[in-house]
């Protein structure tokens, strides 16, 4: 993967529109994910147990648990990470012993086939590794239900998400799923961080990110000055070719555009204001910022899954948290404050998977447990974590009788 992430970078460059760079950097990240999911893969450990904890029970009845795996992971990665995000299925499947069967998106199939090739030269025997390309909406179902598949590891939207767990039947899930993450920054926040995380967690790769910041949630003491601020930096983003490292490419395909440009169309009719963007050359949206956003406009709750920052603004930390936790998402959150008792107060309220104080939300590193609630998944990743969701504990139990005990002048 490493000698290839070039040429690699390349093709899903081509393949998706994302910045070259990023794309690049999608495939070493994924070797960094093999080597250390190889690592933590020959750290797992077993447990024993006593069982005179429990009254009725003695020192005679002894479990050993070790992990075993659970038979074949079909893995279905998203277009946008199609490499990285099928590779961090398929890395912690294989070292918990299962064999896998790769399903790749549509748009984004070719940079995930070379698995074949990289996994048969690093030495996986045949048939331990499969992959079968096609339509989700043919073959998905066919997938999913059939019997010799004993768990579904899938990326993507919560619509096909939930589509799954209705036809999978009784099999593991591991979902990762949308987002609508929001960013709460109070009135003492540091302006230039926080201007700096919103507009890059807002707007790389065209905000076709899971965990990119998709609504802001200023205090009326910070919301002007961070407003304005964030429009100065948005106005500088480069858009344009992926080639040449434009932040702002081509959406995924033009029924994406049309349904962001709906969402902007649609708050700006119930009286939002637009500072930038609202502008389309072909699949090219510019990075739209939308201000005074209320809970009545479909943008303050939806994921456009593109390059448009809803603020809405509020009057209280409680409202915050009140509006975060409403949406059917709950994959991050962000706090952006100096005061960090306050911050970890807020964050023990928001009903998201992880809370970034003072960041953007963002998956990695990798090998954090990397989670969502509600509609935005089920399971939990992370390097160690994946390994434990892809195995499940096997007990073995001694009874131990009277024959090995100790006694005096033992013969044996
Ligand atoms: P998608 O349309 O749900 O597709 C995801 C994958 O599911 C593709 O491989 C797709 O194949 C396949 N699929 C479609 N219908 C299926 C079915 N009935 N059965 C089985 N598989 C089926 O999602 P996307 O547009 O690629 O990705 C964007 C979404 O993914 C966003 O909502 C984003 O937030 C989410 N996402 C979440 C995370 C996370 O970590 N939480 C990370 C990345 C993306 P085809 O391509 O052939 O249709
Ligand atoms: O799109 C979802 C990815 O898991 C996001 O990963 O936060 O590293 O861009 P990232």
């Amino acid at each position: 993967m490493r000698e290839w992430a070039e040429p690699l970078g390349s093709i899903l460059m081509k393949e998706i529109g994302k910045p070259l760079k990023s794309a690049i950097s999608e495939i070493s990240r994924t070797a960094d994910i093999f080597e250390a999911t190889s690592e933590a893969g020959s750290q797992i450990e077993g447990e024993s147990m006593f069982g005179d904890v429990f009254k009725g029970f003695t020192r005679d009845k002894v479990s050993l648990t070790s992990r075993v795996p659970l038979g074949v992971i079909l893995c279905i990665g998203p277009f946008n990470y199609p490499f990285n995000l099928t590779g961090s299925k398929i890395a912690p499947a294989l070292m918990a012993g299962n064999t896998v069967i790769v399903k790749p998106p549509s748009q984004g199939a070719i940079t995930p086939l070379y698995y074949g090739i990289i996994l048969e030269e690093a030495g996986v025997p045949p048939g331990v590794f499969n992959i079968i390309t096609g339509r989700g909406s043919e073959l998905g179902d066919y997938l999913v239900s059939h019997p010799g598949i004993d768990m579904v590891s899938f990326t993507g939207s919560s619509d096909t998400g939930k589509h799954i767990a209705q036809v999978a039947g009784m099999k593991p899930l591991l979902f990762e799923l949308g987002g609508k993450d929001a960013a709460i920054v109070l009135d003492d926040a540091d302006l230039e961080k926080t201007v700096d995380a919103i507009v890059s967690g807002a707007f790389s790769y065209s905000g076709q990110r899971c965990t990119a910041v998709k609504r802001v949630l200023p205090m009326p003491g910070i919301a002007d000055k961070l407003i304005q601020k964030v429009k100065e930096k948005t106005l500088l983003i480069s858009i344009g070719d992926p080639a040449e490292n434009k932040t702002i490419g081509p959406l995924i395909n033009s029924k994406q555009c049309d349904y962001v440009q709906e969402l902007i169309d649609d708050a700006v009719n119930k009286g939002a204001k637009i500072l930038c963007g609202n502008k389309r050359e072909g699949n090219i949206l510019w990075p739209t910022i939308l201000d005074n956003v209320t809970t009545n406009m479909r943008v303050a709750w939806e994921e456009p899954f593109g390059p448009v920052l809803p603020f809405i603004r509020i009057r209280s930390a409680e409202e915050a948290i009140e509006i975060s936790n409403k949406s059917q998402y709950g994959l991050q959150g962000m706090i952006f404050t100096e005061n960090i008792d306050l911050a970890f107060n807020i964050a023990q309220e928001l009903e998201v998977g992880t809370v970034q104080i003072n960041g953007k939300s963002e998956r990695g590193p990798d090998h954090f447990p990397f989670l969502g609630t509600k509609s935005s998944g089920l399971g939990t990743q992370g390097i160690k974590y994946s390994i434990e969701a892809m195995s499940r504990p096997k007990v073995v139990v001694l009874n131990l009788s009277e024959k090995g005990k100790l006694v005096k002048d033992c013969k044996y």
